[in-house]
């Protein structure tokens, strides 16, 4: 995909991976709507790349991606401006095993609604282009973890999620392929939510030993990340992928040894 021209729409964009997918995205020609809660970050993040990059080419949208409503605003607001959709980054997402239903709220009920709302814009069967949407989840997406057990059940299902409805898109011909990421612990502020007891609650006790866990397995850059995502964007063949990206590994993905039979539709 060539992204010159091309809109996206990326949630969690002020700061972290979010705000790394921002900057490439632009880098590359697109036009990009940031879609954050925290508008003082959002704002600051604006103000930094409207230096480096046309000010026209990005808009900040203050949005609370657990609210139907604003979400709903924040895609009518982008394509308002900017005339279409291409790329949906459903990336923002929270740590937080003390409130574990808010967590469920933005980590998985958002970006399925997320998914949709992007469909609604993209998908053949509306009248759309086709396009393309990547949805953040984490090696726990993968692997149990005992510190973070409601993270871990939400980037599940951010994986479950985005496989089957990749399934769907290819069997309807949405035109839209639908692909995750899942990487280690990546340099941003929320792997500091690990050193707190009101967030983590219970799990709070398992403090030092994921901090061992860290160093174990290193730390990644948010700019590989940003590479599995240009991975995405220009490899047209991938659609329901799960792609992990690890210090040891790099970007590589994970292979399932099943593919169950999925309904044909006439
Ligand atoms: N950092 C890691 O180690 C790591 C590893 C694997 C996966 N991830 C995933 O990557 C994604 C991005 O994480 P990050 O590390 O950049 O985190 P981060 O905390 O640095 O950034 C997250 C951004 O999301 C925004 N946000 C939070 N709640 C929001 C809401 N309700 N509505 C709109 N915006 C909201 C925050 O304001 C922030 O700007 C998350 O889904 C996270 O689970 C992170």
């Amino acid at each position: 995909m060539d992204l010159t021209g091309k809109v996206g729409l990326v949630t969690g964009a002020a700061q972290g991976i979010g705000r790394a997918f921002t900057e490439a995205l632009l880098r590359h020609g697109a036009k990009v709507a940031l879609v954050d809660l925290n508008k003082s970050i959002g704002d600051a993040c604006k103000k930094a790349l409207d230096e480096e990059f046309d000010a026209a080419r990005s808009l900040f949208i203050a949005c609370d991606v657990g609210s139907e409503e604003e979400l709903k605003c924040a895609f009518k607001k982008t394509v308002d401006l900017f005339g279409s959709l291409d790329i949906v980054c459903n990336n923002a997402g929270i740590n937080n095993e003390n409130n574990w239903e808010k967590t469920i709220n933005i980590n998985l009920t958002s970006v399925i609604r997320g998914t949709y709302l992007a469909l609604e814009y993209m998908s053949r069967e509306n009248g759309g282009k086709g396009g393309v949407i990547v949805n953040m989840a984490s090696l726990s997406g993968l692997f149990p973890s005992a510190h973070g057990p409601v993270y871990t059940a939400t980037k599940h299902g951010v994986v479950g999620f985005t496989r089957s409805i990749a399934a769907t898109s290819k069997i309807l011909d949405y035109g839209v392929r639908i692909n995750t990421i899942c990487p280690a612990f990546v340099a941003t502020p929320l792997l500091d939510s690990v050193n707190s007891e009101q967030i983590m609650g219970k799990y709070y006790v398992f403090k030092d030993a994921v901090q061992k866990l860290i160093e174990h397995y290193g730390i990644l850059e948010p700019s590989l990340i940003v590479q599995g995502l240009m991975k995405i964007l220009q490899d047209e063949e991938l659609n329901g992928a799960v792609m992990k990206i690890t210090k040891s590994k790099g970007i590589h993905f994970e292979l399932y040894e099943t593919t169950l039979k999925q309904p044909e539709v006439k």
